[in-house]
C-alpha cells in the first residue's frame, strides 16, 4: 500500500534513514480495528516505535503495528511478529469482496494481497458446483467461492486448529452454514473419509502441495478441475507443476488437460507462486 509514512517521518528521522523506510506495508482489518504489518530493516530497528507511531498517525484505523521478525516457516506457514506499537490484541475483521474474515495474523496464515486470486477462482466457477478447498486456512477461498456462487457448496480442510476455529466463525459471519463445511485435520487423513469426489479441487499450499498429489487426484471427479499451486521459476513457470500433476494422475490411469496458468505472486527473486489449472478425466 502506497503511503505518506515517509512524509510523516520528516523531522523525526534523518533523510538517510527515511530512505530506508519501506514504501509499502499491509493493513488487515477495516475502519475501527486494523493491524498494520511492516518489514523493518535492521538499521531502523532502534527507531521502530517512531515509525509505528507515524504509521498510526497516518492510518487512524490502525490499532496495532506488527513488524515481521521471521520468514514463513513450518507446515502451518506462520511467521513471527513483534508488536512495535498499539494494542496487543491483534484479532481483526478483514473485509474483502463482500466477505468478512475474522483472524489473528499472529496465529494463522492470511494474505490480503491474494484477494485478486480469490476473485479469479470465483469467476471460474460454473455455479452450482461442489468444491473442495484443501489447506483452507481461515476460509477465504471457500467463503468467497460460496458467497459469489449461490448454488455452490464447499468443503474446507485445515490442519491449524486456530485457523480452523476462525474458519468456523467466518462461515457464520458470512451466513454460509448451509453451504460451507469446515473440517480440522491433515488432508492426508481427512480426504479419504469424505467418501465423494468434487467438481473442483484447490490446493493453495505452494510449499508442498505436490507432496499430497497422491491423495488430491482421487478427490477430483472425472472431468473435474484441479487448481494446483506451486513455486516456480519465472522463466518457465508452469512446466514443472503440469508435469507433477500429470505424473500423479497417470498413477491412477487418469489423463490431464492443461487449461492455463497464472502467476499469483512474487515469492523471491526469479521465483513466483503460480497456479496451474488442469481438467482431470
Ligand atoms: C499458504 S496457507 C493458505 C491458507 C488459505 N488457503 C489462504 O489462502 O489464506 C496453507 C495452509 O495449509 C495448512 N496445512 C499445511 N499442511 C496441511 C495438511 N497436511 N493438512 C491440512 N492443512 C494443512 C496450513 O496450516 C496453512 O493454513
Amino acid at each position: 500500500m502506497k503511503n505518506t509514512l515517509k512524509a510523516n517521518l520528516i523531522g523525526k528521522l534523518s533523510d538517510e534513514l527515511i530512505e530506508l523506510v519501506p514504501s509499502s506495508f499491509d493493513i488487515l482489518g477495516s475502519k475501527g480495528d486494523a493491524v498494520a504489518i511492516i518489514e523493518i530493516p535492521e538499521e531502523l530497528e532502534s527507531y521502530e516505535t517512531i515509525i509505528a507511531e507515524a504509521l498510526m498517525h497516518v492510518h487512524k484505523n490502525v490499532k496495532s503495528v506488527l513488524a515481521k521478525s521471521s520468514e514463513r516457516y513450518g507446515e502451518l506457514r506462520l511467521r513471527d511478529y513483534r508488536l512495535i506499537n498499539g494494542d496487543p490484541n491483534t484479532e481483526i475483521i478483514h473485509k474483502e469482496s463482500g466477505c468478512r474474515f475474522k483472524l489473528d495474523p499472529r496465529v494463522t496464515y492470511f494474505s490480503a494481497r491474494e484477494s485478486s486470486e480469490r476473485e479469479r477462482i470465483c469467476e471460474q466457477i460454473t455455479d452450482p458446483e461442489d468444491v473442495l478447498v484443501m489447506f483452507s486456512g481461515i476460509g477465504p477461498f471457500p467463503i468467497c467461492i460460496a458467497k459469489h456462487n449461490p448454488g455452490t457448496t464447499c468443503t474446507a480442510i485445515e490442519l491449524n486448529e486456530d485457523a480452523h476455529r476462525y474458519c468456523l466463525e467466518n462461515i457464520k459471519l458470512n451466513k454460509l452454514q448451509d453451504r460451507v463445511t469446515a473440517l480440522q485435520g491433515d488432508v492426508r487423513e481427512v480426504c479419504p473419509t469424505l467418501g465423494k469426489q468434487f467438481d473442483r479441487v484447490l490446493t493453495p499450499l505452494p510449499k508442498g502441495a505436490h507432496l499430497f498429489l497422491d491423495i488430491t487426484v482421487p478427490m477430483v471427479k472425472s472431468g473435474g478441475v484441479l487448481h494446483f499451486y506451486h513455486w516456480a521459476p519465472d522463466d518457465d513457470p508452469y512446466s514443472d507443476a503440469v508435469k507433477l500433476v500429470e505424473e500423479a494422475a497417470s498413477e491412477y490411469d487418469r489423463t490431464c488437460e492443461f487449461l492455463g496458468g497464472v502467476r499469483v505472486a512474487k515469492y523471491s527473486p526469479g521465483v513466483s507462486k503460480i497456479r496451474v489449472d488442469l481438467r482431470i478425466d
